[in-house]
């Protein structure tokens, strides 16, 4: 049975929002979109960051919110870009990544998926998954963001490619968390 309550997903990116909507969907509830751009501090907390969006985006909207931050963390590079990896993306994109890791082998990498819910009284709530993988050789066609370099593990193919990037994704992961415990809070 799907659950109708108003809960809105607040991002800038139709990607993310799209993806969330399918997998929330499938696990019986239902989001809707409020598009903006929100206050991103500059923290090497993932969880500080997403609190903060949470908090932004319950107060331009004063209804329940989720919100998402994600990261690219590469272990040769410190795990580097991290609670960066939206500058990095605008700034050095997957080809900069590339460069950075040529002549590299070691290419392990992670994708980190913080959902963070606030409804205005209780404190922001995180829910934080994250998916093993590697950064791929080349860059890959298709997909979105860093899909076209991030190989998820037990896969050949990057998230750009993969049949089913929501079965296993990060933000999968996160957001059945948050179901799990949104649905028994109703
Ligand atoms: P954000 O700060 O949460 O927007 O995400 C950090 C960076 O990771 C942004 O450049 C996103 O486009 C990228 N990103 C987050 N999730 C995914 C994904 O599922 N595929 C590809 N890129 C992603």
């Amino acid at each position: 049975m799907q659950q109708s309550c108003e809960l809105f997903f607040v991002s800038s990116n139709t990607h993310k929002f799209e993806e969330a909507k399918r997998i929330l969907s499938n696990l019986g509830l239902e989001i809707n979109l409020f598009k903006t751009t929100l206050e991103e501090i500059q923290s090497n907390s993932i969880g500080e960051i997403a609190k903060r969006k949470a908090l932004d985006a319950f107060s331009k909207l004063e209804k329940p919110v989720i919100i998402e931050d994600d990261g690219l963390f590469i272990d040769s590079l410190g795990g580097f870009p991290g609670p960066y990896s939206s500058y990095v993306y605008d700034t050095i994109g997957n080809k900069g990544i590339m460069r950075l890791l040529e002549n590299i082998e070691l290419r392990n990498a992670r994708f980190v998926a913080m959902i963070a819910y606030c409804n205005g009284t209780d404190n922001v709530k995180l829910f934080e998954s994250s998916i093993p993988g590697k950064i791929s050789l080349s860059i890959e066609e298709g997909g979105w963001g860093y899909d076209p370099i991030f190989i998820p593990d037990g896969e050949s193919k990057t998230y750009a490619n993969v049949s089913d990037k929501d079965k296993f994704s990060h933000r999968a992961a996160s957001l059945k968390k948050f179901s799990d415990w949104f649905m028994h809070k109703q």
